[in-house]
């Protein structure tokens, strides 16, 4: 468990740092570079670098991707919003977060995508309650997106994590409350809405990996790494000093 939170926690410093890095003109790859020396000078490794033959650190998803964009010698635009996904592990133990950041400034739909998606994953969070369902979670999620003309992605879920990245059960962000296992103490869930403008139908790209909007709509994606306490969700994802998204 304690391993787990210290993974969690270098990947929210992680990618905190790397919101502040995420400025026009830099490239993508940049980005994976600082995040594997993040990770590698506190003595974590990389979680996705090689898990089903993923090629980098962190997931670079720009605009209409959705999620597990690569990381290239493109550069970011002023305008553009970009979603970044961590994973680390510690000693065997892993943590998972991801946060879509604005690229100066953004429009004002994009910038609700952002706020809506975030809330979703906070809705998500609050709704890990021992005693209720895992469903509660995927219900509060899609209610709170769709309430707002917004679709959540199908074909991607929320997972268990610890000992491996994925771990039972699979995550949801839609259907009806009240289903699947009930929730307890000690439970470590990745919880992870990703939000489409438009339809919720996403493509695999070729390079078989960036996941796009079908439509091309804009798409934005937040994770956190929790625990299931007696008093309810902890947020493992978070900085020392508990920053967070
Ligand atoms: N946060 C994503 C997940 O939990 C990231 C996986 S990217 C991969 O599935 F490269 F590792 F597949
Ligand atoms: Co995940």
């Amino acid at each position: 468990m304690d391993r787990i939170g210290q993974a969690s926690r270098l990947v929210a410093e992680a990618l905190l740092a790397l919101r502040e890095e995420s400025q026009p003109g830099v490239k993508t790859a940049e980005l994976d570079r600082f995040a594997e020396a993040f990770l590698l000078e506190r003595g974590a490794q990389p979680a996705f670098k090689g898990y089903r033959g993923y090629p980098c650190t962190v997931c670079t998803s720009v605009n209409e991707e959705v999620v597990h964009g690569l990381p290239s010698e493109r550069r970011l635009q002023e305008g553009e919003i970009l979603s970044l996904d961590l994973g680390a592990i510690v000693e065997g133990y892993y943590g998972d977060a991801a946060l879509t950041v604005p690229i100066g400034e953004i429009s004002p739909e994009a910038r609700r995508l952002l706020q809506v998606t975030r809330e979703a994953l906070h809705r998500g969070v609050a709704a890990a309650v021992p005693g209720q369902h895992l469903t509660d979670i995927s219900h509060a999620i899609q209610t709170y997106v769709e309430a707002d003309g917004f679709s959540v992605v199908r074909i991607f879920v929320g997972h268990g994590i610890g000992r491996a990245l994925h771990e039972e059960p699979q995550i949801p962000n839609f259907g009806p409350p009240g289903r699947g296992p009930l929730l307890k103490p000690g439970m470590v869930l990745a919880i992870e809405p990703m939000v489409n403008a438009g339809t919720h139908e996403v493509t695999i790209l070729e390079d078989r990996w960036t996941a796009v909007t079908q439509d091309g709509s804009l798409s934005a994606h937040f994770e956190h790494t929790i625990v299931i306490t007696e008093k309810g969700p902890e947020i493992l994802t978070r900085s020392e000093t508990g920053e967070t998204w």
